[in-house]
């Protein structure tokens, strides 16, 4: 089922057809994961992602979705962890490498809003990124995510070789 529709991507829910080789290189590429909470590990197997597609495909409190681009090309992926006691949904995406500067992750991002707050009821998104992801910066600003919060020397960057501030980013709705 395709969720949600704009200029550049739609959104579907993750399926065992997208365990590709190319999202198995995303997740072993140091470049896509190096802002990420898991980091490079390096080692993930196509039989990690299908066990990961399973859980998270029987868990309702995760919303997980394939990034296409209208020729059905599989570009990345989006997901919201959702606290459902305190009504909000904490937000992470990536974009293969082979297809940043498109505008894909700015246009996923709005739609997965529009669908947290619409169809699944959370009243806010959170969300956190490195000082030094520019990217990620952009993106969420661009989306009307405001700065709650800055956590000082937080995380580890490997590209940056130090140790670097999380900013704490949020959308309420309505707001
Ligand atoms: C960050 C990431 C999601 C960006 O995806 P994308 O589809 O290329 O982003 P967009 O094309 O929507 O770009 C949005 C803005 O960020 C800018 N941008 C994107 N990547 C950038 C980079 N590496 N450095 C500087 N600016 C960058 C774009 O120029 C654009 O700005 P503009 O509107 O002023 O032109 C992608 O690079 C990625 O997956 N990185 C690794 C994983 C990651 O960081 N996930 C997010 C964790 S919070």
């Amino acid at each position: 089922m395709t969720i949600s529709t704009k200029q550049k991507v739609l959104l579907r829910p993750v399926a065992m057809r997208d365990a590709t080789r190319e999202y198995l290189s995303w997740l072993n590429d140091p470049e896509v994961t190096k802002y990420l909470e898991l980091g490079y590990r390096g080692g993930y197997t196509i039989e990690m992602l299908h066990k990961d597609i399973k859980q998270y495909n029987t868990d309702e409190s995760v919303l997980w979705y394939a990034i296409r681009i209208h020729d059905g090309i599989h570009v990345g992926n989006i997901k919201i962890n959702i606290n459902k006691n305190h009504q909000f949904g904490e937000l992470g995406f990536i974009i293969g490498r082979g297809y940043w500067g498109n505008g894909y992750a700015t246009e996923a991002v709005e739609i997965m809003c529009d669908l947290a707050f619409n169809e699944y009821g959370l009243r806010r998104i959170v969300a956190g990124y490195y000082d030094d992801n520019e990217g990620s910066r952009r993106i969420f600003q661009k989306n009307g995510f405001e700065v709650e919060g800055i956590l000082k020397n937080h995380r580890w960057s490997p590209s940056s070789d130090r140790w670097v501030d999380e900013y704490r980013v949020a959308l309420t709705n309505g707001s």
